[in-house]
């Protein structure tokens, strides 16, 4: 584990008793740890932009009756199989399905891919989570 570096800062009182608020309300230990996260958060929210590769998890729930949406759904992730790592297909009800798709490779192609699958007729609801390979959060 690296070194602790202590360090000290100012904060307007409105500013830090939001940010107690949050820290309590979050469940984080201290606010040392809620930093830290909001760091890592934003050096991945800055990995999507640097165009670095990514990890991204689509979510997408459809309805698996709609005329071809599942071979529609699987030609797409066939047409970009160099970025798909997995995807589980969960049935949930008679008519519904989750579709959870992980992905690894350029921003742009994992958002790409993400409007693409979304925007399928009879795709009811799509979600993308931005995650990072690890790389900006483990070198020194
Ligand atoms: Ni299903």
């Amino acid at each position: 584990m690296s070194e602790l570096i202590r360090l000290s800062l100012s904060l307007e009182e409105p500013l830090y008793n939001k940010l107690d608020q949050i820290v309590n309300r979050s469940g984080y230990k201290n606010r040392s740890e809620f930093i830290r996260d909001m760091i890592r958060e934003r050096l991945v929210s800055d990995e999507w932009e640097s165009g670095k590769d990514v990890v991204g998890t689509i979510t997408l729930i459809y309805d698996h009756g709609k005329r071809n949406l599942n071979m529609k759904l699987n030609k797409l992730q066939h047409s970009t199989h160099h970025i798909v790592l997995a995807s589980t297909h969960v049935h949930l009800t008679e008519d519904l399905c989750a579709e959870m798709i992980m992905l690894k490779g350029k921003a742009d192609e994992v958002k790409h891919m993400a409007d693409n699958l979304g925007q399928q007729m009879g795709v009811l609801h799509s979600g993308l989570i931005m995650g990072t390979t690890g790389d900006i959060l483990s070198k020194e």
